[in-house]
């Protein structure tokens, strides 16, 4: 029988993250300051500490992970690496599916992995508070155990269709001490005026992030903005999933054929697959590896979107971005997946995909559950929606195997645990879900908004990210 959990001991936490910046096909393009048109961070300075902007802009390939970060990781890391057996079983699949579990962090996902290290190195520089948003709780949850380890406070904003979704990732918060606001909320300047033009607005992450950001903007206690994913620190910080999994991966003389993983902003799968595409420009990858995100079909910013340059929040606070988008006035569906209803995406993700390195599947939610719910029938864990849509994927492939005959290793990410989802799955039991779409022509709604709002961005499009004009 093979080994079902593939386990590392404490000492083989990383020591160091994998940075792809300098791996890159092509170099960043530099984030767009729309007062300027030109080359600028616009107000990131003001809500960054120094250390967390120095791995932002950084070009070094390998960063160490502070000592006082790796003993916060020991509660929970080395995460276990699972050979999905009962799985491939109930599949009657030749090929081998295995998954690296998140699940088990104190917040119930990968998010910690960065929350601990933003929270210590603000924590460094004298900030007592740190402000952010969250969509379905794991990223807030995940801040407020982090700043609670380092006697920091923390503000939570939570898109409200999420905040009333699941309740008890706010009583999670409160348990870390945290605070919690739903978004829009009647606590900023953004959130005013979201809801004086409509009280029953359900948010979106675009919204939180206006939000989260001002607060810290004009807090006057020493407050800095926390971001759970998208930027590159974040995806950096992630890199001791695919670290660890690459070496539990040797324990058993085995290496991917195909990775899955789910993208919000990017962080969880850019954690996994960094490295192994590190072992493929550095020519030590034993075969070729395809790299397959997965999103919601409601959000589908990779698969439908554009690849420009666009706010990374809907108050457009932000300086603009490159990235693929949906347009930052983007209102998502109310699927369960609150974490993937981002209206961007991390810009390595976009360059990744412009130069053919990975593609992106869209999925609708029910097919989502169906394949979750397999995955609880086989593997006795129940998957945050989110990564569902990876198990969607795996699954998928797992049949395309079965029929092909193919014994390839399939590779999943499952970086949460859906505890706290369990509406989600009642509601899919009793039939309440949607099978959302977003339509195309909404994309090109925004994009007309966007063109009106800069008619100098197909110039700026065209200098940076030699994409098409709008
Ligand atoms: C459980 C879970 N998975 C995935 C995501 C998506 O984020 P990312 O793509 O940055 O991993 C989130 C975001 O909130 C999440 O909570």
């Amino acid at each position: 029988m093979p080994t079902k959990k593939i386990l590392l001991p404490e000492d083989d936490i990383p020591k160091q993250w994998y940075n792809i910046a300098p791996d890159l096909p092509k170099p960043m393009p530099p984030f767009i300051d729309p007062s300027t048109k030109e080359p600028g961070v616009g107000i990131v300075p003001k809500i960054f500490p120094k250390a967390i902007i120095g791995q932002e802009l950084s070009k070094e390939r390998w960063i160490d992970i502070p000592d006082e970060v790796r003993e916060v990781y020991k509660i929970w890391r080395p995460s276990p690496l699972y050979r999905a057996t009962h799985l491939e079983k109930l599949l009657k699949t030749p090929a081998k599916i295995y998954y690296k579990y998140e699940g088990v962090s104190p917040a119930g996902s990968h998010k910690t992995n960065t929350a601990v290290p933003q929270v210590y190195y603000n924590m460094k520089e004298g900030v007592t508070r740190v402000s952010t948003e969250t969509g379905a709780g794991q990223w807030g949850s995940a801040l407020s155990f982090a700043a609670m380890t380092f006697g920091v406070k923390a503000t939570v904003y939570m898109v409200r269709a999420s905040y009333d979704q699941k309740p008890y990732r706010k009583m999670m918060i409160h348990a870390f001490g945290g605070e919690i606001f739903a978004s829009p909320s009647k606590q900023t300047e953004a959130g005013r005026k979201i809801l004086a033009e409509d009280p029953d607005n359900k948010g979106s992450l675009g919204i939180a992030i206006s939000e989260a950001v001002e607060d810290a903007l004009v807090s006057e206690v020493k407050t800095n903005y926390t971001i759970g994913s998208v930027f590159n620190h974040v995806l950096l910080h992630q890199t001791v999933i695919g670290l660890e999994t690459q070496k539990q991966m040797a324990m058993v003389d085995d290496y991917p054929d195909v990775i899955y993983g789910c993208i919000g902003g990017g962080s969880s799968y850019s954690g996994l697959i960094w490295p192994f595409y590190h072992d493929k420009v550095t020519k030590k990858a034993p075969k070729e590896t395809k790299l397959i995100a997965t999103e919601a079909t409601a959000c589908p910013k990779v698969t439908k979107g554009q690849y420009i340059y666009d706010h990374g929040d809907t108050a457009r606070i932000t300086p603009l971005v490159p990235m693929h988008t949906l347009g930052h006035d983007f209102i998502p569906a109310p699927i369960h997946a609150g974490g993937l209803r981002y209206h961007g995406i991390a810009p390595t993700i976009s360059i990744l995909t412009q130069e053919n390195q990975m593609t992106t599947e869209a999925y609708n939610q029910l097919d989502v559950f169906d394949a979750a719910k397999l995955f609880i029938q086989s593997e006795g864990i129940i998957p945050a929606p989110e990564p569902s849509h990876a198990i969607k994927g795996a699954i998928d492939e797992a049949l395309r195997c079965k029929e092909t005959g193919e014994e390839k290793t399939i590779l999943f990410l499952l970086c949460g645990h859906g505890h706290f989802d369990m509406q989600a799955y009642e509601d899919y039991h009793m039939g309440k879900l949607q099978p959302y779409e977003y339509p195309t022509e909404k994309v090109a709604e925004s994009m007309d908004k966007l063109h009106t709002l800069y008619p100098w961005l197909d110039k700026v499009n065209k200098q940076y990210i030699s994409c098409e004009p709008l």
